[in-house]
C-alpha cells in the first residue's frame, strides 16, 4: 500500500533520490503522490499530484530543487479520496510528515487540535499527526522531543517520517505495525529511511529494519549519525544486512512489464527453490497442519494441502487470514501453524500469527520478502526466494511458494525439477498461444475456472488473476460443483476455462465440462497432450477452444498449469487495454485490515 521514502544527506540534489524511490515504490500500489523538502533557504516546500509517479516527476524536474533534507510517499486512500488535498505530506507550521498505516484514534485528536484553534484541510487521519507535533514544538519542546511526545498519543500502526524547517539538520521516523528500514548510502553521505528495501535499491547497500515502537533519530553535523531508540527510548542496534533488492530486480529488463517479466521467470525460479530448499522440519512434533493466508497466498496453501495429505498424511486446514482473526479459533499445540505471505506485511497475516505466537504454538512463516515483519516474527522462516515480485499480481511467487510447501513434506529426491522445469518453459515458450485464446475471453462478461482436485485452488487463481486484471467477474470452482447452483449463470455469453489435465479425475472433469456446452457455455479447455485421443471420443466433434500442455507426472503437473492460466491473465488484461502491472484499487502490500 502507501510507500515512504526520506533523505538526509550532504548532497543537494536529493529530489532525484525521492523520485526514483518513489517509482519503486509504485508496485505497492496508489493513487496519489507527494514529497516535501527544506530548500537551501530553510524553507519548507510541498509537491504533491493525483496519480502516477510521473505526474509528480514532471513537476520536479522542471523546478531545479536545491535540499539536503526531503521526504516522499505514495498514498493508497483509506482515510478520504485520492485528491491531492489528501495526499502525502501533510504540513503544519514548517513541520511534513509521510504515514503508512492508520491512526485509530484520529478523530479525538482531530477533535482536540480543532478545539485549539487547528484547521484542517484534508480528509485524512495523517494530518492530525503533522499539526500533533507542530502543535507540540509550539509548547516549547524541541522537534525530536515534540516528535516523542506526538507518537506516545498516537493509537494505530503506523510507519512515520518527520522533519521540520528550522532544524533542516535532523530526520526522524517511529513505526509500529508498518515496516520501516533504514540505511546509509555506500559514501556515507546520505541516510535514507523507507517504507521497504526496493525503495532503496541502488540507494543503499545495507540496511536495517525497525523493530516494533523504535524510533529513529539522524542527525547531520560534520557527518551524518544516526541511533534507535526501542519501544522503552533505550538506544539500541539493530542487525544490519545487505539489502536483497537489487536494481537489476526491480527493472523490466526489456520485457514490456514487470508481470510479463515475472511470469518469464517462473521456470528459473522453480529451479532456484529446489537448488536452495534445506529446510526441514523434522524436530518439530505436531500431528496437523494449520495454514494461513489471504490470496494468491492462501491459495497456494489450498493447493498444498492436496500433496501434504496425500504425501505426508497430515490433515491440514486451510484458512483465510482475516476470517481466522476474527472468530476465536480454537487454537492447539499439537498443530504446525504455516503463515504464507509474498510480501511478508499483509496486517491480517501478520496478526494472526500473533495470535498463534500468543497461545504458544509453533509458527513458521513462507515469505518473500527478507526482513519482513512475519520473517522476523515467526519462529521459523522459509523463504520462497522468488526474487523481488514487482508486479501487483503475484506470479513467480505463487510457484514458489507452491514448489517451497511441496518440498517442506515430499522427499526431495522423489521430485523431478527438470520436469517442472521443462513443462513450464514449454508454456512460456509458447505463450503467443495464450495470447490468441486471451483474445476470444477478453469480452466475456463473466468467466469461470473449473477444475477437480489440484486443479480447483489453481482454478481459483485463475480466477482471481483474471479479476484483478481485466475487472471481469470470474468465479473459481471445483468441477463438481458447478450443477449445484452456479450453472444457472451459463448461457452464451459465459466463457468457462476447464483445467482437465490427463489424470485421474480428467473424464470427470471433462463430463463437468459437457454438462456446461450443452447449455451453450462458452468453454476454453487447459488439457494435456495426451487428451487428444479421447477428446473426441468424450466431446464428439464439438468444435472446442484447447490449449494442450505437456503431460508430466501427477506431482509435477500443477506447475506449467500455473504458467499457462497466469500467461492466459496476463494477455486478457493488456488486450483490455490496462495497466498490467498497476491494476485499479489494488497494493502489492495490504498493511491495513
Ligand atoms: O503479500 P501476500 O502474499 O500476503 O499478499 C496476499 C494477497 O494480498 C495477494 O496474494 C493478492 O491476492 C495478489 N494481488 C494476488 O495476485
Amino acid at each position: 500500500m502507501c510507500g515512504i521514502i526520506s533523505v538526509l544527506s550532504f548532497k543537494n540534489k536529493i529530489s532525484e533520490d525521492l523520485i526514483s524511490a518513489l517509482e519503486r515504490l509504485e508496485y505497492r500500489g496508489y493513487d496519489s503522490a507527494g514529497i516535501a523538502y527544506v530548500d537551501e533557504s530553510s524553507k519548507l516546500e510541498r509537491i504533491r499530484s493525483v496519480g502516477r509517479v510521473q505526474n509528480l516527476k514532471d513537476i520536479v524536474e522542471n523546478l531545479n530543487i536545491g535540499s539536503n533534507l526531503g521526504i516522499g510517499h505514495t498514498r493508497w486512500a483509506t482515510h478520504g479520496k485520492a485528491t491531492e488535498r489528501n495526499a502525502h505530506p501533510h504540513i503544519c507550521n514548517g513541520v511534513a510528515i509521510v504515514h503508512n498505516g492508520i491512526i485509530e484514534n484520529y478523530q479525538a485528536l482531530k477533535k482536540d487540535l480543532l478545539n485549539k484553534g487547528d484547521e484542517f484541510e484534508s480528509e485524512t487521519d495523517s494530518e492530525a499527526i503533522a499539526k500533533l507535533i507542530a502543535y507540540n514544538i509550539n509548547r516549547g519542546n524541541g522537534f525530536v522531543e515534540a516528535f516523542k511526545e506526538s507518537i506516545a498519543q498516537l493509537v494505530g500502526t503506523f510507519a512515520i517520517v518527520a522533519i521540520y524547517e528550522k532544524e533542516p539538520n535532523v530526520l526522524l521516523g517511529a513505526k509500529i505495525g508498518s515496516p520501516m528500514v533504514v540505511g546509509l548510502s555506500s559514501d556515507k553521505n546520505s541516510f535514507y529511511i523507507a517504507s521497504d528495501a526496493a525503495a532503496l535499491a541502488s540507494l543503499a547497500e545495507d540496511v536495517s529494519y525497525l523493530e516494533e515502537g523504535d524510533l529513529v533519530a539522524a542527525t547531520k553535523t560534520d557527518k551524518l549519525t544516526y541511533e534507535i531508540l526501542d519501544s522503552n527510548r533505550k538506544k539500541v542496534l539493530r542487525n544490519v544486512i545487505s539489502n536483497a533488492t537489487s536494481i537489476n530486480d526491480v527493472s523490466k529488463n526489456g520485457y514490456e512489464t514487470f508481470m510479463l517479466k515475472e511470469i518469464f521467470e517462473e521456470a528459473i525460479v522453480a529451479r532456484r527453490v529446489y537448488d536452495n530448499f534445506s529446510y526441514n522440519i523434522n524436530d518439530l512434533k505436531f500431528d496437523g497442519v494449520s495454514i494461513i493466508a489471504c490470496g494468491t497466498s492462501y491459495y497456494a496453501g489450498l493447493l498444498a494441502k492436496y500433496w501434504i495429505e496425500e504425501i505426508a498424511k497430515i490433515h491440514v486446514d486451510v484458512e483465510i487470514a482475516s476470517e481466522f482473526r476474527y472468530r476465536n479459533p480454537v487454537l492447539s499445540r499439537n498443530l504446525l501453524y504455516i503463515f504464507i505471505s509474498q510480501s511478508g506485511e499483509t496486517i491480517d497475516t501478520l496478526y494472526a500469527m500473533r495470535l498463534v505466537k500468543e497461545f504458544g504454538s509453533q509458527t513458521v512463516a513462507l515469505v518473500n520478502v527478507e526482513g519482513s515483519s512475519l520473517a522476523r516474527e515467526a519462529d521459523f522462516v522459509i523463504k520462497t526466494v522468488a526474487g523481488t515480485e514487482v508486479g501487483v499480481a503475484s506470479t513467480k511467487a505463487f510457484i514458489a511458494q507452491t514448489l517451497s510447501l511441496l518440498l517442506l513434506f515430499a522427499d526431495k529426491k522423489n521430485i523431478d525439477i527438470s520436469q517442472i522445469e521443462s513443462s513450464i518453459n514449454f508454456v512460456l515458450n509458447n505463450h503467443y498461444k495464450f495470447a490468441h485464446e486471451a483474445e476470444k475471453i477478453k469480452d466475456s462478461k463473466s468467466l469461470f475456472y473449473i477444475g477437480r482436485g489440484v486443479n480447483y485452488p489453481i482454478a481459483l487463481e485463475g480466477a482471481l488473476k483474471i479479476k484483478e486484471l481485466s475487472y471481469t467477474s470470474a468465479e473459481g470452482y471445483p468441477s463438481g460443483e458447478i450443477k449445484h447452483g452456479p450453472i444457472a449463470i451459463i448461457d452464451e455469453n459465459v466463457y468457462t476455462v476447464s483445467i482437465a489435465p490427463f489424470d485421474k479425475n480428467f473424464e470427470k472433469t471433462i463430463s463437468n465440462t459437457q454438462e456446461i456446452l450443452a447449455r451453450n457455455g462458452k468453454i476454453l479447455l487447459i488439457t494435456t497432450e495426451k487428451a487428444k485421443a479421447y477428446l473426441n471420443e468424450l466431446l464428439g466433434d464439438k468444435n472446442l477452444d484447447c490449449l494442450f500442455l505437456p503431460d508430466a507426472n501427477s506431482i509435477c503437473q500443477p506447475f506449467c498449469i500455473i504458467t499457462a492460466i497466469h500467461l492466459l491473465a496476463y494477455y486478457t488484461s493488456k488486450f483490455k487495454g490496462h495497466d498490467v502491472d498497476k491494476p485499479r484499487n489494488l497494493a502489492k502490500s495490504v498493511t491495513v485490515e
